[in-house]
């Protein structure tokens, strides 16, 4: 089913699209191919929308938390908004001081996406598509990517990145999805416990780029081999976790990381991908100027995002798994969060 849902300053319509598969329901927005809602049960059988989101396309167009988004070409912070790839240094958008955040301007998320209805494995699915072409944003190669959204029965939230190029560009697609499994969004996710198999993560300077080092987590608030509540250690971290943190057992196969859960709501989020990081975010910058669909106000830490994806700036760092996308090959990644309840 779709619905109109807003305009793009062009004026071209945004749709929003809702698929339900059992208990389980999901909205995506052609714009940026944004997750606006996702309803699960709890433990007594009551639906609650597990993601933060806003009611209106002006406020995804304007926003600067990308709520629910996908972002592209490259997720997450490039020093200097610069990079060198077979021996060409590519200038791409800053907007974050001298870095690019998210790819500026230019990202994918902000794009009105194609959309089809399908059905998977007698699953409804939403597949979204995108062309960027050859210097847009400054990056090389004309890219078209897709991302799948696959609903299951057993609340699994599929998403399938796919993407070519005609010249070797770099590529490294996240969802931006704020979870809050309580679905009170006047409450913050500190409450909420997180356990996740990873046992290395990047240091990062004061403008959050990285330098480098890949630290272990042993003995510090990025340990969270057992479960510890989000709120538990984060004072320990100026600003909140804003962090990449890496999988311990990283094979680039599908395979599953970690379990968010809530005990207010019993409902569990279990988080599975092929990539072999992802941004942890504690929603450090949410403000009351964004405004939940409920009509709330947003809070600090309303929200956390588990952005799966490669080591940020990795194009500036030798020692950083490589982001390179070469003409000939397929960008191709999976992630899934599965909801139950405890
Ligand atoms: C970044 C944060 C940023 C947030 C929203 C995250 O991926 O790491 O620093 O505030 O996105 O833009």
């Amino acid at each position: 089913m779709k619905e109109l849902f807003g305009k793009m300053k062009n004026g071209d319509d945004i749709y929003k699209y809702s698929i339900e598969n059992g208990e389980y329901s999901l909205n995506v927005l052609t714009l940026g191919a944004t997750i606006q809602s996702l309803k699960v049960p709890n433990s007594k059988g009551e639906i609650v929308d597990v993601v933060l989101g806003y009611k209106t396309a002006e406020e995804y167009l304007n926003c600067s938390t990308y709520y629910g988004m996908c972002v592209g070409r490259v997720a997450n912070r490039i020093k200097g908004a610069k990079f060198t790839l077979n021996n060409v240094e590519y200038k791409i958008e800053n907007n974050e001081g001298e870095n690019s955040l998210h790819s500026g301007y230019s990202s994918f998320c902000f794009k009105n996406w194609k959309s089809q209805e399908l059905l998977i494995n007698d699953n409804p699915a939403l597949k979204f598509s995108v062309k960027s072409y050859d210097g847009e944003g400054g990056f090389p190669g004309n890219v078209e990517v897709t991302c799948t959204y696959i609903l299951t029965k057993d609340g699994q939230v599929v998403i399938n990145y796919e993407g070519i190029t005609d010249k070797d560009t770099i590529m490294n697609l996240t969802n931006h999805s704020y979870f809050n499994l309580g679905g009170d969004y006047q409450k913050t996710i500190l409450d909420h416990k997180l356990q996740l198999d990873s046992d290395k993560y990047v240091e990062v300077d004061e403008t959050a780029i990285p330098t480098g080092n890949i630290l272990s987590t042993k003995k510090t608030a990025f340990d969270f081999n057992v479960f510890h509540t989000l709120g538990e250690r984060i004072n320990q971290i100026p600003g909140g976790y804003d962090h990449t943190v890496c999988f311990s057992r990283y094979t680039g196969q599908l395979s599953k990381v970690g379990d968010f859960r809530c005990d207010r709501s019993k409902i569990n989020m279990e988080i599975l991908t092929t990539m072999p990081s992802l941004q942890l975010y504690s929603g450090n910058f949410i403000s009351q100027n964004d405004i939940n669909k409920d009509g709330s106000k947003g809070i600090k830490n309303g929200g956390v995002c588990f952005e799966t994806q490669f080591l940020p700036d990795s194009p500036n760092h030798d020692n950083f798994q490589s982001i390179e996308l070469k003409s000939d090959e397929k960008y191709q990644h999976t992630t899934i969060y599965k909801f139950s309840t405890y």
